[in-house]
């Protein structure tokens, strides 16, 4: 079992890091392969929490060498933040590694991001405002700094100098915010460098070895399938590939060496920030998901939309992914309703669409055609096997199962580590 990658099937925040941590002990590496610490993804191992942002949630696991990828873009005050706090909770964090072609969150990023969402007004996105748009921007317009430049002073300054001659313009004329001086960001840049590099490294080729000793490799994706840049719903997405075929590009392996793709499904849906949300509820049966799972952001503390499950993202994410076992989490927060129901299809000015329509507009305005099925009132937090879910719980699974294009190998059933249902191997 050479790879597998772990990506989000909805909109974010259904669970990956739980999904990471029940492999952490049969892996030999995690890998961050996309996104940056817009990402939140929380642990809970006994009375412990843990919200990893920038590091994979794989480094709480002992033995496990974490990486920092390609793909990744790299606030480094966040990353020495998040380090410390886990060191200071007795977490062993001296494997990481940091790939020197990983792009760099400076300053003039983060402020950039906020100042746009201010301009956009009533069009804003809702970024975590953590500067990840504007340096994968800078990525592709080829005036980003990378993790390696940090190491030449020269370059590094010649950099910054070309990526602030155009955003001072910006930032002073467009924005009316004061510029933001050259020297500022490489002496802050600098002030890293020499902790940093003996974390630094060439990833792929570290994976490769890994990879032809048969060690096993798992991809923890950050965000999802549905807030992917190509793949997800345009503008409203972050801006990075979220899915599995980002784990490839973001990490410098090739993609024949990935051999399960496990997408991490809600059993309901929820999104943060702006975008259209076909089974988005409004009523007091959103309160109830919103209260019932704790439904506020790991990383911005903002409420999340809440509505019901929908197959026909089930099947599309499961489709561009090449999906091979969901595990789908949360079933225990539906406890208690009377009938859940599930959208199969959408309705689009009367036409119906049992995928996803093509156009973004017909999207904003699809409403869900809803199937609904039997809801069940037993505490199911302690099943550990399917038989031990209630009828009706077990009959919801498999009908979503059923419409959702992949198998389900997996359900959670409590935000702890064990609080989970094993169906299927998802390595093996
Ligand atoms: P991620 O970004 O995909 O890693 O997900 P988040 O950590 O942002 O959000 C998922 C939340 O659901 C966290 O608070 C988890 O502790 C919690 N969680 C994960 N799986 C389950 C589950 O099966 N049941 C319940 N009740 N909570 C879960
Ligand atoms: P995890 O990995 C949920 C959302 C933001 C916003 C959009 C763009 O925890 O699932 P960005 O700051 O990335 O430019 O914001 O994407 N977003 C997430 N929503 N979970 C996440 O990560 C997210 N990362 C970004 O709310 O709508
Ligand atoms: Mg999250």
């Amino acid at each position: 079992m050479p790879a597998a990658v772990i990506i989000g099937a909805q909109w974010g925040d259904e669970g990956k890091g739980k999904a990471t941590d029940l492999l952490a002990g049969r892996i030999d590496y995690v890998v961050k392969f996309n996104g940056g610490n817009n990402a939140g993804h929380t642990v809970v191992i006994g009375d412990e929490k843990y919200a990893l942002h920038l590091l994979p949630s794989g480094i709480l696991t002992d033995g496990v060498t974490p990486v920092i990828a390609n793909g990744v873009v790299i606030d480094i005050e966040v990353l020495f933040g998040e380090l410390e706090a886990l060191s200071a909770r007795g977490v062993d964090v001296s494997k990481l590694l940091i790939s020197a072609n990983a792009h760099v969150i400076t300053h003039y990023h983060r402020t950039l991001d906020k100042v746009t969402e201010r301009f956009l007004g009533k069009r804003q996105i809702g970024t975590t405002g953590r500067g990840i748009g504007p340096t994968y921007a800078d990525k592709i317009n080829r005036v980003g700094i990378r993790i390696q430049d940090l190491f030449d002073e020269n370059i590094l300054r010649q950099k910054v100098e070309a990526a602030l001659d155009q955003k001072n313009h910006l930032l002073v004329k467009v924005f009316n915010r004061r510029a933001i001086s050259v020297d500022e960001i490489v002496d802050d840049l600098l002030s890293y460098a020499e902790r940093l590099r003996p974390m630094v490294a060439d990833t792929a080729l570290v994976l490769h070895e890994a990879l032809e000793r048969g060690e096993t490799v798992l991809f923890e994706g950050g965000q999802a399938t549905m807030l992917d840049v190509d793949h997800g719903t345009y503008p409203f997405v972050t801006s990075s590939n979220a899915t599995a075929g980002g784990a490839a590009t973001g990490s410098g392996i090739g993609p024949n060496r990935i051999d399960r793709v496990i997408g991490i499904v809600k059993a309901y849906t929820t999104r943060v920030g702006a975008g259209p949300f076909p089974t988005e509820l409004f009523d007091e049966s959103g309160e109830f998901l919103r209260k019932t799972g704790f439904e506020f952001g790991t990383t911005t503390g903002r409420p999340r939309r809440c509505g019901w499950y929908d197959a026909p993202i089930a099947r599309y994410t499961a489709r561009i992914n090449g999906v091979t076992d969901f595990v789908m989490t949360k079933l225990d927060v539906l406890t208690g309703l009377e009938r859940i129901p599930v959208c199969v299809a959408y309705d689009v000015d009367g036409q119906r669409f049992d995928e996803l329509p093509v156009s973004q507009s017909d999207f904003h305005h699809a409403t869900p055609i809803y199937e609904e099925f039997p809801g069940w009132s037993e505490d199911i937090s302690g099943a550990r096997s399917f038989e031990d879910l209630p009828k009706n719980a077990q009959d919801y699974v498999l009908a979503i199962e059923a419409m959702s294009g992949a198998r389900i190998s997996a359900i959670g059933v409590g935000p702890g580590r064990d609080a989970i249902v094993v169906r299927h191997d998802l390595l093996d």
